[in-house]
């Protein structure tokens, strides 16, 4: 696992050139979209080079990592009306490039196997692009969650809907109690992961991420068993670390062949 601190801008430019690389060596890469505030810095970043010609997502395809239950197509607070908004109508992806589950689906078991299997004919996740809940989850992945998860549904921790009222202006009897996530195990099998935490509010669940114990109670602690993560916190995220220091240090001293 690398662990970066860096400023939140700094972190949007890092990653949208790694998406550059990415496309450049396959262009019809299969990207993984987390939504909410700690990937905006990225898509901004690709926004801008796709506006000024220096990357097209012409090929590429895309995967988001979860959905609410029940809230119905062109809701403004459903992810995939979310992910249009804030990234895919930026740039230049093809028209259904992007898949999400299927949240309000009559049959939700069957939306999420329907949406494994999707992955899976896409030819899996090259680079999953991740954000971390308060109470350390990735994707929906609440405390509790099997280390080996596949997409399913999922109750929401009242953490997370007092957390994501601010979506739903800030009224958190809004917020749907249930969501459709990929799984611990569905990210895991991402080929590259980049989790992106800013701000104090993070802090705590960083700590148990990079330097805790893996273990369900902190779902993100499975990621210490991926061959290729990078964890992008700011000074605030990173504020918890114990070895912070070495982070700081590891990079500075960057071996070029890694
Ligand atoms: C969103 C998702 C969540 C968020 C996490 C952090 O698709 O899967 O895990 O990444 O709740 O949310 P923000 O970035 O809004 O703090």
């Amino acid at each position: 696992m690398d662990v970066v601190i860096a400023p939140a801008d700094e972190i949007g430019e890092i990653v949208a050139d790694d998406i550059a690389a990415l496309i450049a060596d396959r262009p019809d890469a299969v990207l993984g979209l987390a939504t909410g505030s700690s990937p905006l810095r990225i898509y901004d970043a690709v926004a801008r080079r796709v506006a000024d010609g220096r990357l097209s997502l012409a090929h590429a395809r895309g995967f988001m990592l979860d959905e609410y239950v029940g809230l119905p197509v062109g809701h403004p607070c459903r992810y995939s009306t979310v992910i249009d908004q804030d990234f895919v109508s930026r740039v230049d992806l093809a028209p259904d490039a992007v898949r999400g589950p299927d949240g309000d689906a009559a049959d939700l078991g069957a939306a999420c196997d329907a949406y494994e299997q999707a992955i899976r004919e896409a030819g899996g996740v090259d680079l999953q692009i991740l954000g971390i809940g308060t109470d350390g989850h990735i994707a929906f992945n609440e405390p509790g969650s099997s280390l080996a998860s596949r997409t399913r549904v999922k109750t929401l921790t009242e953490q997370t809907r007092h957390d994501n009222a601010r979506f739903f202006g800030d009224d958190v009897d809004a917020v749907p109690h249930h969501c459709l996530t990929q799984g611990l195990g569905t990210i895991m099998d991402a080929r590259r992961i980049v989790l992106v935490a800013t701000g104090t509010s993070k802090a705590e669940a960083v700590s148990h991420l990079v330097e805790g114990a893996v273990s369900a109670r902190w779902p993100a602690t499975v990621l210490q068993h991926h061959r290729r993560v990078t964890v992008f916190v700011d000074e605030d995220a990173a504020a918890q670390l114990e070895l912070v220091d070495y982070y700081r240090h590891v990079r500075a001293h960057r071996h070029l062949v890694s």
